[in-house]
């Protein structure tokens, strides 16, 4: 059913929320869960249907699921080597986590498997994690010269490898350990910047060799992994809408508590502090390896900044909400180092710059990201998000800061990632 969002000019955001599991943390769950030997608990799982998706991909491969029920998941491992051949296509919708990942872990299956997606994902680049995979043994085969979905695969009897990745991609990079899992020996992956480590932490927590040192991450072939109890941090990504709202919108004071503060996600934090605003990180622990805090947040006034090297890939799900941060700054703010953004759930460079033009900010395309100019006064648009959840969510931020009305049509993708999202908003603005 389609939806769409009305928004209005905001008084503020106050009191305290949390938001939904982090995704790549709940992807992960379900698929070293379903590897693992005995029962995962997973809690504060994320129901998006990103994180479904996976789940349905296990489901056709033999493993059982009860909930999720209340945030509640319990998966029943099947060990590293108990998944049996789908009888179907697996189907991984929007989600480039699950068709990359899940291509690493179906190279060491000694079937015969088909993954595909929606229109989005059959357009993104596959190509990334079929060369490594084809080079530890697996037979690959796809569109386009083997580099887009739908992925046949025949794995089974992989060779450990020593991967140097061109990109810095969680994705790639967890493709090839997870695939190294059912290799023998060490799997090795460099990248140019440090990606997101959960699949890296998860292992580690679930009782697999890992090592890791810098920008190289290795895995033992052979597991075993052991089921156990997975508390799911809140995701910074989802966070960090509200984390801006907050910051732009007058009189606000918002504290969104748990969320996972991993030093490969927390880019957001430190831009938009270094932008000037009022944030406090605090009540830092760790939980199943993976550090969660308390976020505060306050109405601050923000200059531009410089997004670009090692900082990208720590908030590259956050550029978009981050470009309507800077569209308040009173300096201008420059993107850069950013071409990933372009193979997103959409092209996310042309999507932010188009988007935010109809609310009347002054913002340009770059060949590897934009370039926003201070001096904005935002006027409501009508937005079309092309079934990008974070394009949806960080124009619905825009709205709060317009003049006159702002909708989102298509309103229903934030359930990709954020079901909810419109509701916790509502719940802490000031009437
Ligand atoms: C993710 C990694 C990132 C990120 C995506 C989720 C993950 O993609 O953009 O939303 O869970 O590993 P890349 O690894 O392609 O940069």
């Amino acid at each position: 059913m389609k939806i769409e969002a009305k928004l209005a000019r905001s008084r503020g955001l106050r009191g305290t929320v949390s938001v939904p599991g982090d995704k790549s943390i709940s992807h992960r769950a379900v698929m070293l869960g379903s590897l693992a030997e005995g029962e995962t608990v997973v809690e504060n799982f994320l129901a998006g249907e990103d994180c479904l998706a996976t789940m349905k991909c296990f489901m056709e491969m033999g493993v059982t699921f009860r909930g999720p029920e209340g945030g509640s998941l319990i998966i029943s491992g099947r060990g590293l080597r108990g998944l049996r051949e789908p009888c179907k296509v697996l189907d991984a919708e929007n989600s480039g986590t699950t068709m990359r990942l899940m291509a690493g872990i179906l190279a060491g299956q000694p079937f015969f498997s088909v993954i595909t997606g929606d229109d989005s994902l059959r357009s993104r680049p596959m190509g990334r994690v079929v060369e490594p995979l084809t080079r530890m043994g697996a037979v690959i085969l796809g569109r386009n010269n083997n580099t887009l979905a739908p992925l046949a695969l025949r794995g089974g009897n992989l060779r450990a490898i020593d991967y140097i990745s061109p990109v810095a991609s969680a994705q790639v990079k967890s493709s090839v350990l997870l695939a190294g899992l059912f290799a023998e020996g060490w799997t090795y992956v460099s990248e140019p910047s440090k990606s997101r480590d959960h699949t890296e932490r998860m292992l580690k927590h679930m009782g697999a060799g890992v090592e890791v040192r810098g920008n190289r991450a290795g895995v033992r072939g052979g597991g075993p992994l052991k089921g156990g109890k997975i508390t799911v941090p809140g995701d910074i990504s989802s966070a960090a809408f509200l984390m801006v709202a907050a910051a732009v919108t007058p009189d606000s004071d918002l504290t969104i508590k748990d969320v996972g503060t991993n030093p490969t996600r927390d880019g957001i934090i430190e831009a938009i502090h270094r932008m000037g605003a009022e944030i406090e990180v605090s009540n830092t622990r760790e939980v199943n390896g993976e550090p969660v805090s308390d976020i505060r947040i306050k109405s601050s006034s923000l200059r531009g900044t410089v997004i670009e090297g090692d900082l990208v890939p720590r908030l590259i799900d956050e550029i978009p909400v981050l470009a309507v941060a800077a569209s308040c700054a009173e300096s201008g703010t420059v993107v850069r180092d950013a071409s990933e953004l372009k193979v997103k759930e959409s092209n996310r460079i042309a999507a932010v710059v188009k988007n935010l033009q109809k609310f009347g900010v002054d913002i340009s395309e770059l060949e590897d990201g934009f370039l926003v100019r201070p001096g904005n006064k935002l006027r409501g648009a009508v937005v079309d998000p092309g079934r990008d959840h974070r394009i949806a969510m960080a124009m619905a931020v825009a709205g709060l800061i317009s003049e006159g009305e702002t909708v989102i049509r298509d309103a229903q993708c934030v359930n990709i990632s954020f079901p909810g999202f419109f509701d916790v908003l509502k719940s802490v603005e000031k009437e």
